[in-house]
């Protein structure tokens, strides 16, 4: 069977890329926040992942509010990166795996979830940031991502999203899907969004340490129990855009129950948000 070897979470803040993309990763307000990464890039250079899964949302480049799937899975060839308003990202398009991506889709939607199907699709900076924190900017003599990215879209920004525990499910339906393709494959699950951030209103700007640190904590030791935060509290807590979070409930119910901690980063600010990360590697 293939076999889903760790989970990832990062934020995905789209200033982020900004500074990786102007070479601004050492200027004193950003080197703090990318020398969380170190770590690991080194991990991800050594554990080679064949595809990762990238559990992500859209921030209206691929769909609108014309068209708002909750759960969207990229079964194309390739995914060229979305221009934001600045032009697309200077970052190599990303390669999928149909082959695996199909055959999620065609057990999640058979174990009764309903998976939007995209053949076609740009991707912003909700998958193009985290690509780029993990493994660094590709040189130009060698411009393309070291591995293949199956994009898995969720609905976060227009209510309703789905909730925690529909995620959580989501995610352990993933590793059955994953765990009943062909033997050979190495694969990750990364979440991204979060953490606790509102970017408008009299509460922009909102961080609450406390409940991401909590929320860390959990996905560790108590990953039941997050999946039964309600939307409100979210919202309450960690902002408007807190919500995010919840796709990082995907990744940890594609992980077994024992999935260890290996490195957790934690940053205030990036933009107007804070930033977190963990790595858990399954046993
Ligand atoms: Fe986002």
């Amino acid at each position: 069977m293939a076999r889903i070897v760790a989970g990832v979470a990062t934020s995905h803040v789209p200033a982020i890329g900004a500074a990786i993309d102007q070479g601004k990763t050492q200027e004193p307000y950003w080197q703090p926040l990318f020398a969380g990464f170190e770590f690991s890039k080194r991990w991800i250079a050594e554990q080679k992942p064949d595809v990762v899964v990238l559990v992500y949302n859209d921030h209206a480049s691929a769909f609108s509010l014309e068209l708002i799937p909750t759960f969207a899975i990229g079964c194309a060839e390739s995914f060229a990166p979305a221009d934001e308003g600045w032009g697309p990202r200077p970052v190599p398009v990303v390669e999928g795996h149909p082959e695996l991506a199909w055959h999620i889709a065609q057990s999640t939607i058979l174990d009764e979830f309903d998976m939007t199907i995209v053949n076609r699709m740009e991707v912003d900076h909700g998958l193009t940031v985290p690509l780029s924190l993990m493994f660094g900017q590709p040189a130009a003599s060698n411009f393309h991502w070291p591995c293949k990215v199956i994009p898995l879209a969720v609905n976060v920004v227009q209510y309703p999203p789905p909730t925690g525990n529909r995620c959580w499910n989501l995610g352990r339906a993933i590793r059955k899907a994953v765990e009943s393709f062909a033997p050979g494959l190495k694969v990750m699950i990364w979440g991204t969004g979060g953490m606790s951030h509102q970017l408008q209103g009299p509460r922009a700007g909102l961080i609450n340490r406390a409940f991401d640190t909590a929320f860390l904590d959990g996905l560790t030791r108590d990953p039941a129990a997050l999946a039964r935060i309600p939307h409100v509290d979210y919202v309450r807590e960690a902002g408007s855009e807190g919500i995010e979070l919840v796709m990082w409930l995907i990744m940890r119910g594609a992980l077994a129950a024992d999935a260890r901690e290996i490195y957790r980063f934690y940053h205030v600010p990036a933009s107007n948000t804070a930033v977190g990360h963990i790595i858990l590697e399954n046993p």
